[in-house]
């Protein structure tokens, strides 16, 4: 087979890299194209204002466009090199990935890369099918090479107390009018065309109860939004294998790394039939996150709750097309200060040109 020409193999990277998770499905991202290299830099007109100060979640959600954009130059037959937040005076390139050398992809290279597009965020219970313990250690290990722990989290005890810390910050989402409000404004009623926030196909629209009790985010807000059910069984389900994924910092740089982790247990999860239910909302209120992070024996920064099991999933989620995140070349010449983002929609909330004020980028990227 021929290879590509340099421009098609961005085009490559970045038509699979949009197939991330991001929080709310915000694709808070955009990508550079110069010759064999792409900067992936955080589009923060998306990011969350209210549950986000800090660009947490945004820089995790760009870690996993990250980690997929390696894995599809791998898919391709090259070795990527990657420069995270190269920039010190331009905290939103995230990340400069450059190829030249060539390798054949591994087996399971392949295999991560055939789930990109057909993994789905799960939303609810699972079916009592314990998990091989094989996996867990392979994704241990694997979220240990991206400078990430994935900590099992044992017994039932300590599985209510985190699920007891997931209750209480959607309780607080419910009566904080703000949080409320940005939640809202990324979720789309039936049948809207928006290829981004999170649609009514892709959550139930009664969720499954877990024992203990994971509440899903709230997102039809009363109004009969979603899926129906797969099942008439109304028991509660299994809460899978809980997890929190930590860093041992908290800086930008553990946030990216973080979202590379997160993606890369997500698709080897999927490469063998196992579903994720991410839980975000006591990681975005500053007393539950506090409240976690006391319960690990280090001190160390929790990132995300991960659940795994086993499901039939019936989710369809939505992505804009890579020709809305990609920049023009022109807009990547080097030397310029900052390489311009195309031209689109900025996200609810969001700047309307899509650009950051200087105090934006100070304030939400520290
Ligand atoms: C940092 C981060 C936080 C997330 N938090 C949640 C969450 O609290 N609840 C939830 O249901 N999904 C959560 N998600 C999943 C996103 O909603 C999901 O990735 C997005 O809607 C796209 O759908 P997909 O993963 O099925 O492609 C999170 C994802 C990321 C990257």
């Amino acid at each position: 087979m021929p290879l590509l020409t340099a421009e098609d193999t961005a085009a490559a990277i970045v038509a699979a890299a949009v197939w991330a998770p991001s929080v709310h499905n915000t694709q808070p991202w955009w990508f550079a194209a110069n010759g064999p290299e792409l900067s992936l830099y955080a589009d923060c007109g998306r990011q969350l204002p209210v549950a986000d100060p800090d660009g947490r979640e945004m820089l995790m959600s760009c870690g996993a466009a990250l980690f997929t954009a390696r894995l599809t130059a791998r898919s391709l037959g090259w070795i990527p090199r990657t420069a995270l937040l190269p920039d010190p005076a331009d905290p939103l390139l995230v990340a400069r990935v450059s190829w030249a050398e060539r390798a054949a992809p591994a087996g399971f290279e392949t295999r991560l890369f055939g789930q990109v597009q057909q993994r789905r965020t799960h939303r609810g219970g699972f079916d009592p099918v314990p998990l091989a313990p094989q996996l867990l250690t392979a994704l241990q290990a694997g979220a240990a090479r991206d400078h990430a722990e994935l900590r099992v989290i044992p017994g039932e005890a300590s599985q209510a107390w985190l699920a007891a810390t997931i209750q209480a910050a959607d309780q607080a989402t419910r009566l904080d009018s703000r949080r409320a409000s940005e939640q809202a404004a990324w979720t789309s009623p039936p049948g809207s065309p928006r290829p981004d926030g999170v649609p009514t196909s892709s959550y139930p629209a009664h969720p499954t109860r877990t024992v203990p009790d994971f509440p899903s985010r709230d997102f039809a807000r009363g109004r009969g939004w979603g899926l129906p059910p797969a099942s008439t069984d109304a028991t509660a389900h299994s809460a899978g294998v809980v997890c929190l994924l930590t860093t041992a910092d908290d800086r930008p740089a553990d946030w990216v790394n973080a979202g590379q982790a997160l993606q890369r247990i997500l698709l080897t999860s999927a490469a063998v039939g196992v579903a994720a239910a991410l839980h975000s909302d006591p990681l975005e209120i500053g007393w539950t996150r506090h409240l976690i992070r006391s319960h690990t024996a280090d001190s160390s920064y929790p990132q995300l709750i991960i659940r795994l099991g086993s499901v039939i999933q019936t989710a369809i989620s939505v992505r804009r097309g890579p020709a809305s995140v990609l920049a023009a070349r022109a807009a990547a010449t080097p030397g310029r200060a900052h390489a311009s983002p195309p031209a689109a929609a900025p996200g609810p909330g969001g700047s309307p040109d899509g650009h950051c004020s200087p105090a934006a980028r100070r304030t939400h990227c520290r």
